[in-house]
């Protein structure tokens, strides 16, 4: 299937490595021109270079912070004046702490609003002048499946993304007649830094990985490859009737039926 990415302009944040680095190696594998964005900029631009490397196609390191309102409006600022048009915008970023609700103060609820909710709107904010010139645009948002279940500990993420969530809605609502589709991609327990950080420290990392597999019906973690593939559906012209929504990527994990 030719999703129509070809020449297409795409903003990956948080993209070193993880998720965001998959989606972006994704959409540059399937044409697109990629910018990618996140703090370590040794390690941007090594991936960029990889990517390159692969796909053949280009692929820009801009090093941000997402947490850091200038700096995103920095990065915009240039993506767009890399490549003359921004179409598809990759919401993402670290994830919070883990940690009961009773351990979190002020400062650390701040840092994860500013993190993993503002980010997505200053960015979202930003690009839109340029999706609404060409008449269409992809604004896709790496959330949490803790926005469907309960996950323990992870208070300030599933705050935040649901935050997120509500954000989505209303964007594709407002921006639904300027042809720009707003959707969240929600990961169950893919495997990343992300997850083998958060692993138990008593345990063995094997065991502990197989603990976790027992509740999710594929029996397995996924891969970022996985979630990358949703990501770069959404981003293409086969997509473009789908807005508003919330897709999981668990290998079934999520039990509720709505
Ligand atoms: N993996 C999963 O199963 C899973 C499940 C649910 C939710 N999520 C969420 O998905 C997101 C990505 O997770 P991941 O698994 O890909 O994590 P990861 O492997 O740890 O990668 C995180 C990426 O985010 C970048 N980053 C962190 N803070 C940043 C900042 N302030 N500004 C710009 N870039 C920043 C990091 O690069 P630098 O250090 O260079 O900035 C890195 O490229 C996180 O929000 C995570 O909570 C993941």
């Amino acid at each position: 299937m030719d999703l129509k990415l070809t020449n297409k302009v795409a903003i990956v944040l948080a993209a070193s490595k993880g998720l965001g680095k998959a989606v972006a190696l994704a959409l540059s594998a399937e044409g697109a021109k990629v910018i990618i964005g996140s703090r370590d900029e040794v390690e941007l631009s090594k991936t960029a270079k990889a990517i390159q490397k692969i796909t053949g196609n280009e692929v820009i390191a801009l090093p941000v912070d997402v947490s850091n309102g200038d700096e995103i409006t920095n990065f915009i600022e240039e993506a767009a004046d890399t490549f003359g048009r921004i179409d598809i915008l990759l919401n993402n970023a670290g994830g919070p702490p883990f940690n009961k609700f009773e351990n979190f103060d002020d400062v650390a609820w701040q840092k994860a609003f500013e993190l993993n909710l503002l980010s997505f709107a200053r960015t979202s904010r930003l690009v839109l002048p340029y999706m609404q010139k060409t008449g269409s645009g992809r604004i896709i948002n790496i959330i949490s499946g803790s926005v469907k279940s309960v996950l323990a500990s992870s208070v300030l993420s599933t705050s935040m993304r649901m935050g997120v969530v509500g954000m989505a809605k209303l964007m594709a609502d407002e921006f639904g007649p300027y042809n720009i589709t707003v959707n969240n991609v929600a990961p169950g327990l893919i495997l990343t830094d992300r997850i083998k950080h958060t692993l138990p420290k008593d345990m063995d990392p094997e065991e502990a990985i197989k603990e976790k597999t027992k509740s999710i019906p594929l029996g397995r973690l996924g891969k970022p490859e996985e979630l990358a593939a949703l990501v770069t559906f959404l981003a293409s012209a086969q997509a473009s009737y789908i807005s508003g929504t919330t897709i999981q990527v668990d290998g079934g994990a999520n039990r509720s039926i709505f």
